[in-house]
Order: C-alpha cells, then structure tokens, then sequence
C-alpha cells in the first residue's frame, strides 16, 4: 500500500540540483555529520591491507591493523603529502610514501628515518588524525564529525539490516564504482521508485506488483520498500530448488532501504546489495556498489558452488540494469538546467517525494507554494 492517495509536489526546484550554494549545505548539513560506508571487510581482509576514499573532499585511508580496523585522514604530519596515493594495496607497516614515516594503529609515530635530525621533540610529532570507525556485518563505517552518535544510534533499519547475518556468512560476489556526471540527488532519486522500469528496463526487471502487493514506509530518517518482485517464473522455480542449500526459508520478497541521505540496502533471497552515492561535485557523483551471497552455515562442496555461481548471476544482471540507468543521468541533470517546470510526483514515486521532503527540511528550505 502506499502511504500518500494523492500526487505529490517536486518538492526541490531544479536549480537545487547544480547550484553550488546548495551543493555546500547538503555536504555540511546532510553528509559531514553522518556515517558514510567507506568499504566491506573482504575489501582488506588481512593485516596490512588498506584502501584509500574521497569523502566529502576529505581523503581518508582505512586499514586493517591485525583485524582491527581503523581510519586516518590520509595526510602525513610531517610535511602534508598523502600517505597513500594507492586506492588499496597492502603494506607491513604504514608508511608515508615521501619520506617513510612509520605510524601505529593508534596514530602515532612509529620508526622515523634519520630521527636524530628532528631534535629536541617534546612530546613527540604529531599523530595522524584519525576518524572513528565501525564494522556492521560486512561493512566498514566512517564519521568525519568526532561529536556525531554512535553508529548504533543511527534510527531505522540500517543496522538491523548489516546486523541480519554476521559478517562471515556473506561472501562478496563483486564491488566496483561510478562516476556520473549528474547531481547525486538525481541518482538517489531514481534508485528509490520503480515507475521507470517498464520503460528504463522492459528487458532485465519485470513487474514490481500490483499497488496491494507494494508496500512504502516513510520515516523522518529514510524510506522502505517492499514488493513481491519483480523474478521471472524459471528464476524462483531455480531460486526454491538451490537457496535452500544456502539458507532455509530464504524468500523472494525484496526489500529496499533507503537510509538517508545515501545510503541503499537491497535484500532479496540470499542476496545483500549495498549502494552509496557520494556526491563529488554540484553535479557529479560517486556511487560504490557491493554485493554479498550468503554462505550455508556448515558448507559443502554444492553450497560453495551456489554461492559462487548465485553471486556471478546477480552481479551480471545488476550491473546491465544499473548500466541502463546510467544512460540516463547527464540527460537528467541537462533536463534540470533547462526546466521552466515544477514537476510532479505520483503516488507510485512517493519515496522520492519523502526523500526531497529530507532535503528540504534539513537544508532549511521553504516549502513551494
Ligand atoms: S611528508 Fe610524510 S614522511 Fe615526510
Ligand atoms: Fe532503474
């Protein structure tokens, strides 16, 4: 059921999607105080293995310390080069590149190269700055605000979600990224409904459901969407013979949860897609996905199998859907510069108007007329 039983105004006015004003408050406001997803624990797996982000204009680098992960500004306090410029990679030690300052899990300077040079050091040089950091099932959370809540304060469902199986029951299928030239805004707001999909996709999503069977919640801090899906008949009648091998009672209704402001958890049968669109630009974005398939609790030659061969199927089909919606963004973003229009939002779309209605609040905007 949908929780609106009337059209809904274009709650942001076009211009809200490049104007570089805007653009600045979103970061402040929506995106620097939050808890962004910065990768999966089979992204570094090991001690030593690390990986490096652009968050909000801010590099961080993230890094398993003998499993134990942690995060640091990527910048050296020696003389302000990047530590790292390898977007992952493994190392012993971490080290800066320019002149080979070691440092420890908590910060601080560990060997220094011609150390007697830096004398006297009361207190020694500065640590590197570092960013608190949270794992939740598969995934790696960052805050960039020292004062934001505990992860687990974060309302809604996101941490249930992670929380669903523990970390070692899903292995990743695949993870890889975007960059697209369009307002991040437009791409969350076209992950979120569904009216596209005949049109976007008449080849690779069927049906979400009739209004009955759709279901929206709409919360102040992110939206839900259930729906009986969207599977060709062969895919469930393969999907009930082999997921069981994976997890009993696996079920085929899919669940979409938006956390705002960008953050998508996608659950269907033995699958957990995660997506983050991090905005680059006034009118760029970065959109990371993962995909995980669950792994049978005591696994056998057959369920290793299905995890793999599930995993490569899903990750191929959701590759060619989002490829389909990629076409459209820079025609999206081009149609915001020149539209005279308000726009409109149907009751099938109200995620998209709950989301806007997020935006709008939280920058402080006015209601249209
Ligand atoms: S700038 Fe990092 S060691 Fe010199
Ligand atoms: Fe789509």
């Amino acid at each position: 059921m949908f929780v609106h039983q009337c059209r809904l105004p274009h709650v942001l006015k076009p211009s809200l999607y490049f104007c570089p004003e805007q653009y600045q408050k979103e970061l402040n406001v929506l995106f620097r105080p939050s808890w962004q997803i910065v990768a999966s624990l089979s992204d570094l797996p090991n001690d030593g293995d690390f990986v490096t982000r652009e968050l909000f204009g801010t590099p961080v680098i993230v890094r398993n310390f003998g499993g134990t992960i942690r995060t640091f500004l990527n910048v050296c306090p020696h003389r302000h080069c990047l530590l790292s410029h390898e977007e992952s990679g493994h190392s012993k030690e971490l080290t800066c590149q320019y002149h080979g300052w070691q440092f420890n899990a908590d910060g601080r300077t560990g060997k220094i190269p011609f150390a007697q040079n830096f004398r006297p050091m009361p207190g020694g040089p500065e640590c590197l700055k570092s960013f608190r950091t949270e794992v939740r099932g598969p995934m790696i959370f960052v805050t960039l605000d020292d004062n934001a809540p505990a992860l687990g304060e974060v309302p809604g469902p996101l941490i249930p979600v992670c929380d669903e199986f523990p970390a070692e029951r899903w292995q990743q299928a695949g993870t890889w990224s975007y960059d697209f030239n369009a307002s991040w805004k437009v791409v969350v707001e076209n992950t979120v409904e569904a009216y596209h999909v005949p049109t976007v996709h008449p080849k690779t999503l069927v049906s979400f459901g009739t209004e009955e069977e759709i279901e929206h919640v709409i919360t102040p801090d992110g939206t839900i969407m259930r729906s009986p899906i969207v599977s060709p008949d062969l895919y469930r009648r393969v999907a009930n013979r082999l997921l069981p091998l994976l997890e009993p009672g696996c079920t085929h209704q899919y669940r979409l949860h938006h956390t705002f402001p960008n953050i998508f958890l996608m659950r269907i049968d033995a699958m957990l897609q995660v997506m983050t669109v991090i905005p680059t630009s006034p009118e760029s974005c970065h959109m990371t996905v993962h995909v995980f398939i669950l792994k049978a609790v005591k696994e056998t030659f057959g369920s290793r199998l299905m995890t793999k061969l599930w995993g490569k199927a899903k990750v191929a089909i959701i590759k060619q859907v989002l490829a389909e919606d990629a076409r459209l963004y820079p025609d999206l973003q081009r149609g915001m510069k020149h539209s005279p229009f308000h726009g409109t939002i149907s009751t099938l779309e109200e995620l998209v108007w709950a989301f806007q209605d997020y935006v709008r609040r939280k920058c402080g905007l006015e209601e249209e007329a």
